[in-house]
């Protein structure tokens, strides 16, 4: 085969894996091990390449505004993908073992398919804020709230994030959403929040979500204390996994703690809030701004002299105490105070934690981005690798096969127990901007391609 296909590495893979094929002249199934790549080439090996020394695909397709249809024959979990080979359009069938397989394989061909970017003007059905009913306040957060809706057309609930233009402009935090519209357009993973729809009015940018109806583990953390140590290793493992699937396209996280990490109705962990993301940080590449949240900073942030993925994982040593001891490990009403203790103290750990956990946080907290578990190439296995997470299986964990300790008991769809009731008797009502709105071109330049809409069903 006399194709370009693209090194494949861990940054450009969307997802791997064995899938049936149809054979075109004999049409039976044969299994392949198919790999989807970022820039849309959709390749198919007799073999897992990565553990066979395979250099040539059987197949190479291009699935780059590819037409994927789902269908059930006498082989179940069947799709059809009508994408390119070479320069000619060709129709080939995949088949899956199971439903949850072939969601994760069209999801993942969809957004590969759909990543050009879709503006405005090109959505043939425009989402507008009239499309909703608005509920209920679910969330406040910086730059605006986030609410439970209802979209009219399909009756579906859903999660729509509110943030004023007049807010960022402000506050210049563009880049904070631009980065955040452009991660949840980029993510798939069973721990982070998707994306519906993303578009703008004249006052606000709009992000749609799945509505995830379990509540913060803010909330929980607070009805409960603390954590057993089951539940907490459950959480973090799940938070690791979330955070290397990051890692691994370039982006730290950078605002671990437990408002951002929310329950879905079966108890999974999805992390929500990607403003402060941070994109292109390669391993070994170092970032210099000072954010996140005060608490959770880690303390080269603190000190400014550039920091990498690493701050990742000390925030995640930080929400893993809080978890297991009930207190943050550093906290002080004046913040030059709390960065010093971040700077200086070792956090106590108190006498009832096992030995396991003990090493983890201590290993997740060292001051020394370089001495602390999780840094380097072989980091993040490092951190899996821990005794710790004995007890996780790593593969079922991501195929959401590990049990969750705590489900959530959700009474109807629209049940908002687990979200805080003084936030959740706020207006639903939309508040006009102080100052007049932007003009035209002034609006196009800023925010000119935000609009996203998923083809998901
Ligand atoms: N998809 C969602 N489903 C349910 N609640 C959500 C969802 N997204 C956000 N929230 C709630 O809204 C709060 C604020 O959202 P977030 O994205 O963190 O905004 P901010 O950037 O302002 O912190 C979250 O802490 C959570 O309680
Ligand atoms: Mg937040």
């Amino acid at each position: 085969m006399n194709i370009e296909i693209d090194k494949i590495t861990m940054e450009n893979i969307v997802k791997e894996g064995w899938i049936w094929k149809k054979g075109e002249h004999l049409r039976n199934w044969r299994l392949r091990y198919y790999i989807l790549l970022e820039n849309g080439q959709f390749l198919g090996y007799k073999k897992n390449p990565n553990d066979h020394f395979v250099k040539s695909p059987l197949n190479c397709f291009n699935v780059k505004k590819c037409e994927i249809l789902e269908m059930n024959g006498n082989k179940q979990f069947i799709f059809v993908l009508k994408c390119f080979q070479q320069n000619s359009q060709v129709e080939r069938i995949f088949s899956l073992s199971n439903e949850n397989d072939r969601k994760e394989w069209i999801h993942a061909l969809q957004r590969i398919s759909q990543n050009k970017l879709i503006t405005f003007e090109q959505q043939s059905n425009k989402v507008t804020l009239q499309n909703f009913e608005y509920i209920q306040v679910l969330g406040r957060g910086t730059f605006g709230k986030v609410m439970l809706c209802r979209e009219k057309s399909s009756q579906q609930l859903f999660a729509i994030k509110l943030v004023k233009k007049e807010i960022i402009r402000s506050k210049q935090q563009l880049n904070r959403t631009l980065t955040e519209n452009r991660i949840l357009k980029r993510i798939n993973h069973p721990f982070l929040i998707s994306l519906k729809y993303s578009f703008q009015t004249p006052n606000h940018l709009c992000f749609v979500m799945d509505y995830i109806n379990g509540g913060e583990l803010f909330f929980h953390l607070r009805r409960f204390t603390k954590f057993t140590e089951e539940k907490a290793r459950f959480y973090t493992a799940e938070i690791v996994s979330a955070l290397s699937y990051l890692h691994d396209l370039s982006i730290i996280y950078r605002d671990v703690k437990s408002e951002n990490i929310l329950l879905d109705k079966d108890g999974h962990i999805k992390l929500v809030d990607f403003g402060l993301c941070r994109e292109k940080l390669h391993c070994g590449h170092k970032s210099k701004s000072f954010c996140g949240t005060p608490e959770y900073m880690a303390p080269e942030v603190i000190r400014r002299i550039g920091y990498g993925r690493e701050v990742d994982w000390w925030s995640t040593g930080v929400f893993l105490y809080e978890m297991l001891c009930g207190v943050l490990p550093f906290f002080h009403n004046n913040y030059n105070n709390l960065f010093s203790l971040i700077l200086l103290q070792h956090p106590k750990i108190p006498k009832y934690i096992s030995a396991e956990a003990k090493d983890l946080l201590k290993g997740l907290l060292r001051k020394n981005p370089q001495h602390r578990l999780g840094f380097g190439s072989t980091g993040t296995q490092n951190i899996k690798n821990h005794p710790f997470f004995n007890p996780i299986n790593w593969f079922d964990l991501d195929k959401k096969k590990v049990v969750p300790p705590f489900v959530p008991q959700i009474d109807n769809e629209e049940d908002t127990k687990y979200f805080d009731l003084v936030v959740a008797c706020e207006s639903t009502s939309f508040t006009p901007p102080l100052h007049s709105p932007l003009g035209k071109e002034d609006d196009e330049m800023l925010f000119g391609r935000f609009s996203f809409k998923d083809k998901r069903e």
